[in-house]
Protein backbone atom coordinates (compact mmCIF):
# COMPACT_ATOMS: atom_id res chain seq x y z
CA UNK A 1 0.00 0.00 0.00
CA UNK A 2 1.91 3.59 -0.92
CA UNK A 3 0.54 6.08 1.60
CA UNK A 4 0.70 9.75 0.07
CA UNK A 5 -0.07 12.52 1.02
CA UNK A 6 1.50 15.13 -1.84
CA UNK A 7 -1.57 15.94 -4.42
CA UNK A 8 0.53 16.32 -7.46
CA UNK A 9 1.81 12.99 -6.68
CA UNK A 10 -1.45 11.10 -6.08
CA UNK A 11 -2.94 12.64 -8.86
CA UNK A 12 0.11 11.26 -11.23
CA UNK A 13 -0.14 7.84 -10.06
CA UNK A 14 -4.04 7.83 -10.36
CA UNK A 15 -3.62 9.46 -13.71
CA UNK A 16 -0.50 6.55 -14.97
CA UNK A 17 -3.26 3.94 -13.32
CA UNK A 18 -6.43 4.96 -15.30
CA UNK A 19 -3.98 4.98 -18.64
CA UNK A 20 -2.84 1.36 -17.63
CA UNK A 21 -6.40 -0.11 -17.71
CA UNK A 22 -6.47 -0.05 -14.23
CA UNK A 23 -10.25 0.49 -12.71
CA UNK A 24 -10.08 2.84 -9.69
CA UNK A 25 -12.75 2.77 -6.68
CA UNK A 26 -12.60 5.25 -4.02
CA UNK A 27 -14.03 5.84 -0.70
CA UNK A 28 -13.50 9.26 0.99
CA UNK A 29 -13.06 9.20 4.80
CA UNK A 30 -12.22 11.27 7.51
CA UNK A 31 -10.56 8.53 9.19
CA UNK A 32 -10.97 6.59 12.53
CA UNK A 33 -11.76 3.88 10.55
CA UNK A 34 -14.81 1.46 12.02
CA UNK A 35 -16.39 -1.14 10.70
CA UNK A 36 -18.45 0.80 8.57
CA UNK A 37 -15.74 2.16 6.83
CA UNK A 38 -14.37 -1.41 6.44
CA UNK A 39 -17.48 -2.57 4.66
CA UNK A 40 -17.43 0.31 1.91
CA UNK A 41 -13.39 -0.58 1.35
CA UNK A 42 -14.02 -4.83 0.90
CA UNK A 43 -16.85 -3.86 -1.12
CA UNK A 44 -15.46 -1.05 -3.45
CA UNK A 45 -12.16 -3.39 -3.40
CA UNK A 46 -14.18 -6.04 -5.31
CA UNK A 47 -15.66 -3.67 -7.72
CA UNK A 48 -12.10 -2.54 -8.81
CA UNK A 49 -8.16 -3.59 -9.66
CA UNK A 50 -6.98 -0.36 -7.77
CA UNK A 51 -8.84 0.80 -3.90
CA UNK A 52 -8.01 4.13 -2.95
CA UNK A 53 -9.15 5.75 0.40
CA UNK A 54 -8.79 9.23 1.16
CA UNK A 55 -8.33 10.41 4.79
CA UNK A 56 -8.68 14.03 5.45
CA UNK A 57 -10.68 15.59 8.03
CA UNK A 58 -12.04 18.38 6.02
CA UNK A 59 -11.99 21.56 7.80
CA UNK A 60 -14.56 23.27 5.73
CA UNK A 61 -17.10 20.91 6.70
CA UNK A 62 -17.23 21.87 9.93
CA UNK A 63 -19.01 25.13 11.61
CA UNK A 64 -17.92 26.99 14.50
CA UNK A 65 -18.07 25.60 17.85
CA UNK A 66 -18.13 21.90 16.07
CA UNK A 67 -16.03 19.02 16.72
CA UNK A 68 -13.19 19.91 14.12
CA UNK A 69 -10.52 20.39 16.91
CA UNK A 70 -11.58 17.05 18.54
CA UNK A 71 -12.62 14.80 15.93
CA UNK A 72 -11.20 11.75 16.89
CA UNK A 73 -7.78 10.68 14.91
CA UNK A 74 -5.14 7.23 15.08
CA UNK A 75 -3.20 7.31 11.31
CA UNK A 76 -1.07 4.62 12.83
CA UNK A 77 -4.62 2.18 13.44
CA UNK A 78 -5.66 3.94 9.88
CA UNK A 79 -3.22 3.01 8.07
CA UNK A 80 -2.73 -0.71 9.32
CA UNK A 81 -6.44 -1.35 8.70
CA UNK A 82 -6.34 -0.31 5.21
CA UNK A 83 -2.95 -1.95 4.68
CA UNK A 84 -5.47 -5.33 5.92
CA UNK A 85 -8.69 -4.25 3.75
CA UNK A 86 -6.20 -4.27 0.60
CA UNK A 87 -6.20 -0.45 0.56
CA UNK A 88 -3.71 0.40 -2.85
CA UNK A 89 -3.22 3.99 -2.32
CA UNK A 90 -4.21 5.63 1.03
CA UNK A 91 -4.07 9.57 0.54
CA UNK A 92 -3.61 11.81 3.08
CA UNK A 93 -3.54 15.33 1.69
CA UNK A 94 -3.03 18.27 3.77
CA UNK A 95 -5.15 21.00 4.73
CA UNK A 96 -2.26 24.00 3.38
CA UNK A 97 -2.31 21.86 0.25
CA UNK A 98 -6.37 21.20 -0.27
CA UNK A 99 -7.34 24.85 0.96
CA UNK A 100 -3.67 26.98 0.06
CA UNK A 101 -3.79 30.90 1.13
CA UNK A 102 -6.52 32.36 -1.33
CA UNK A 103 -8.32 29.20 -1.57
CA UNK A 104 -11.69 30.59 -3.09
CA UNK A 105 -13.58 28.33 -5.17
CA UNK A 106 -17.02 26.31 -3.71
CA UNK A 107 -19.16 23.74 -4.77
CA UNK A 108 -22.76 23.87 -3.70
CA UNK A 109 -25.68 21.53 -4.47
CA UNK A 110 -28.32 23.90 -4.18
CA UNK A 111 -31.63 22.33 -4.29
CA UNK A 112 -30.56 19.80 -1.29
CA UNK A 113 -28.14 21.06 1.09
CA UNK A 114 -30.66 23.18 2.66
CA UNK A 115 -32.43 20.46 4.37
CA UNK A 116 -32.46 18.03 7.03
CA UNK A 117 -28.84 18.36 8.74
CA UNK A 118 -27.93 21.25 5.88
CA UNK A 119 -30.85 23.61 7.56
CA UNK A 120 -28.88 22.82 11.25
CA UNK A 121 -25.21 23.09 9.66
CA UNK A 122 -25.07 25.90 7.60
CA UNK A 123 -22.15 25.35 5.04
CA UNK A 124 -21.55 21.88 5.90
CA UNK A 125 -22.53 20.23 2.71
CA UNK A 126 -21.12 23.46 0.26
CA UNK A 127 -17.23 22.18 2.20
CA UNK A 128 -18.49 18.48 1.85
CA UNK A 129 -19.51 18.75 -1.91
CA UNK A 130 -16.11 20.99 -2.71
CA UNK A 131 -13.66 18.74 -0.83
CA UNK A 132 -15.13 15.60 -3.01
CA UNK A 133 -14.98 17.52 -6.06
CA UNK A 134 -11.26 18.15 -5.30
CA UNK A 135 -10.96 14.75 -4.41
CA UNK A 136 -12.97 13.44 -7.53
CA UNK A 137 -10.89 15.93 -9.91
CA UNK A 138 -7.37 14.20 -8.14
CA UNK A 139 -8.09 10.56 -8.10
CA UNK A 140 -10.47 10.35 -10.98
CA UNK A 141 -11.96 7.03 -9.65
CA UNK A 142 -14.45 5.49 -12.26
CA UNK A 143 -16.19 4.68 -8.79
CA UNK A 144 -17.12 6.02 -5.33
CA UNK A 145 -18.23 4.77 -2.47
CA UNK A 146 -20.48 6.32 0.30
CA UNK A 147 -22.23 5.01 3.37
CA UNK A 148 -25.53 5.77 3.60
CA UNK A 149 -25.90 6.40 7.69
CA UNK A 150 -24.98 10.08 5.59
CA UNK A 151 -27.78 9.38 3.42
CA UNK A 152 -28.30 13.42 2.81
CA UNK A 153 -24.26 13.71 1.96
CA UNK A 154 -24.80 10.41 -0.31
CA UNK A 155 -27.83 12.09 -2.61
CA UNK A 156 -25.89 15.29 -2.56
CA UNK A 157 -23.02 14.25 -4.23
CA UNK A 158 -24.71 11.69 -6.63
CA UNK A 159 -27.02 15.17 -7.84
CA UNK A 160 -23.17 17.03 -8.05
CA UNK A 161 -21.78 14.14 -10.20
CA UNK A 162 -24.33 14.61 -12.50
CA UNK A 163 -25.09 18.25 -12.71
CA UNK A 164 -21.55 18.56 -13.26
CA UNK A 165 -21.14 15.88 -15.65
CA UNK A 166 -18.32 14.19 -13.85
CA UNK A 167 -17.63 10.35 -14.97
CA UNK A 168 -17.74 8.78 -11.40
CA UNK A 169 -20.23 5.96 -10.54
CA UNK A 170 -21.30 7.29 -7.34
CA UNK A 171 -22.66 4.06 -5.20
CA UNK A 172 -24.21 4.01 -1.71
CA UNK A 173 -23.73 0.84 0.71
CA UNK A 174 -25.97 0.11 3.48
CA UNK A 175 -25.65 2.11 7.00
CA UNK A 176 -23.31 -0.68 9.05
CA UNK A 177 -24.88 -1.32 12.74
CA UNK A 178 -23.35 -2.51 16.37
CA UNK A 179 -25.28 -5.49 17.22
CA UNK A 180 -27.54 -4.04 19.46
CA UNK A 181 -28.37 -0.98 16.59
CA UNK A 182 -26.66 2.22 16.68
CA UNK A 183 -24.79 3.10 13.33
CA UNK A 184 -21.52 2.90 12.91
CA UNK A 185 -19.36 6.38 13.64
CA UNK A 186 -16.64 7.68 14.30
CA UNK A 187 -18.73 9.91 16.01
CA UNK A 188 -19.38 7.31 18.40
CA UNK A 189 -16.23 7.33 20.56
CA UNK A 190 -17.54 10.74 21.62
CA UNK A 191 -20.28 9.04 24.08
CA UNK A 192 -20.02 8.79 27.49
CA UNK A 193 -20.76 4.97 29.14
CA UNK A 194 -24.28 5.84 29.92
CA UNK A 195 -24.75 7.61 26.31
CA UNK A 196 -23.55 4.53 24.86
CA UNK A 197 -26.04 2.23 26.50
CA UNK A 198 -28.94 4.25 25.60
CA UNK A 199 -27.63 5.29 22.14
CA UNK A 200 -28.90 2.47 20.09
CA UNK A 201 -32.51 3.98 21.07
CA UNK A 202 -31.77 6.46 18.53
CA UNK A 203 -32.09 3.59 15.57
CA UNK A 204 -35.06 2.14 17.78
CA UNK A 205 -36.91 5.24 17.17
CA UNK A 206 -36.81 4.97 13.79
CA UNK A 207 -37.81 0.87 13.03
CA UNK A 208 -41.27 1.85 15.42
CA UNK A 209 -41.97 4.59 13.06
CA UNK A 210 -41.08 1.87 10.36
CA UNK A 211 -43.60 -0.77 12.28
CA UNK A 212 -45.89 2.18 12.40
CA UNK A 213 -45.74 2.85 8.87
CA UNK A 214 -46.06 -0.79 7.78
CA UNK A 215 -49.10 -0.55 9.89
CA UNK A 216 -51.20 1.69 8.07
CA UNK A 217 -49.82 5.50 9.71
CA UNK A 218 -49.17 7.19 6.61
CA UNK A 219 -49.97 10.98 7.48
CA UNK A 220 -46.19 12.26 7.52
CA UNK A 221 -46.85 15.14 9.89
CA UNK A 222 -47.89 11.81 12.36
CA UNK A 223 -45.36 10.15 11.98
CA UNK A 224 -42.94 12.93 12.82
CA UNK A 225 -44.76 13.47 15.86
CA UNK A 226 -44.72 9.67 16.79
CA UNK A 227 -41.02 9.83 16.39
CA UNK A 228 -40.26 12.76 18.38
CA UNK A 229 -42.51 11.21 21.37
CA UNK A 230 -40.67 8.13 20.60
CA UNK A 231 -37.55 9.68 21.88
CA UNK A 232 -39.17 12.08 24.31
CA UNK A 233 -40.08 9.16 25.97
CA UNK A 234 -37.24 6.57 25.59
CA UNK A 235 -33.84 9.12 25.28
CA UNK A 236 -35.01 12.34 27.40
CA UNK A 237 -31.71 13.47 27.43
CA UNK A 238 -31.63 13.93 23.81
CA UNK A 239 -31.45 17.31 22.60
CA UNK A 240 -32.97 16.78 19.36
CA UNK A 241 -32.10 18.77 15.88
CA UNK A 242 -34.66 17.51 13.57
CA UNK A 243 -36.97 14.54 13.26
CA UNK A 244 -38.28 14.07 9.56
CA UNK A 245 -39.99 11.93 7.20
CA UNK A 246 -38.93 12.99 3.50
CA UNK A 247 -39.13 11.93 0.02
CA UNK A 248 -35.47 9.52 -0.02
CA UNK A 249 -34.48 10.87 -3.51
CA UNK A 250 -35.69 14.77 -3.56
CA UNK A 251 -35.47 15.05 0.40
CA UNK A 252 -38.60 16.77 0.37
CA UNK A 253 -41.70 16.57 2.55
CA UNK A 254 -44.90 15.61 1.48
CA UNK A 255 -48.55 15.43 3.55
CA UNK A 256 -48.37 11.67 3.16
CA UNK A 257 -45.31 9.25 3.40
CA UNK A 258 -45.08 6.66 0.95
CA UNK A 259 -42.74 3.63 -0.01
CA UNK A 260 -39.31 4.85 -0.31
CA UNK A 261 -39.94 7.89 1.86
CA UNK A 262 -36.95 8.40 4.68
CA UNK A 263 -37.47 8.92 8.43
CA UNK A 264 -34.38 10.76 9.68
CA UNK A 265 -33.04 11.87 12.70
CA UNK A 266 -30.31 14.50 14.14
CA UNK A 267 -29.79 14.43 18.32
CA UNK A 268 -27.63 15.31 20.75
CA UNK A 269 -26.13 12.92 23.16
CA UNK A 270 -24.57 15.06 25.90
CA UNK A 271 -21.89 16.20 23.18
CA UNK A 272 -22.04 13.90 20.44
CA UNK A 273 -24.45 14.47 17.22
CA UNK A 274 -25.42 11.55 15.88
CA UNK A 275 -27.80 10.82 12.84
CA UNK A 276 -29.49 8.09 11.78
CA UNK A 277 -31.96 6.75 8.89
CA UNK A 278 -34.83 4.43 7.76
CA UNK A 279 -36.48 3.58 4.80
CA UNK A 280 -40.08 3.47 4.87
CA UNK A 281 -40.56 0.12 2.98
O1 LIG B 1 -18.43 11.18 5.27
C1 LIG B 1 -17.30 11.67 5.46
O2 LIG B 1 -16.44 11.09 6.13
C2 LIG B 1 -16.96 13.04 4.88
O3 LIG B 1 -18.07 13.87 4.88
C3 LIG B 1 -16.34 12.95 3.47
C4 LIG B 1 -17.28 12.36 2.46
C5 LIG B 1 -15.07 12.12 3.52
C6 LIG B 1 -15.97 14.35 2.99
O4 LIG B 1 -15.06 14.95 3.85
Amino acid sequence: MEIISSCDIAGKLCRQSRQSNQIISMVPTMGYFHAGHMSLMRWAKEQSTMLVVSLFVNPAQFGPGEDFDRYPQDLERDARLAGEAGVDLLFMPRAMDMYPAGYSTWVEVESLSHFLCGSKRPGHFRGVSTIVCKLFNLIRPHKAVFGQKDWQQWIIIRKMVRDLNMDVEVVGRPTIREADGLAMSSRNAYLSDEERKSAPQVYQGLVHVRELFRSGQTERKMLENLLLKYYRDNLPQAEIDYVQVVDAQTLETSRQARSGSLAAVALKLGRTRLIDNILLK
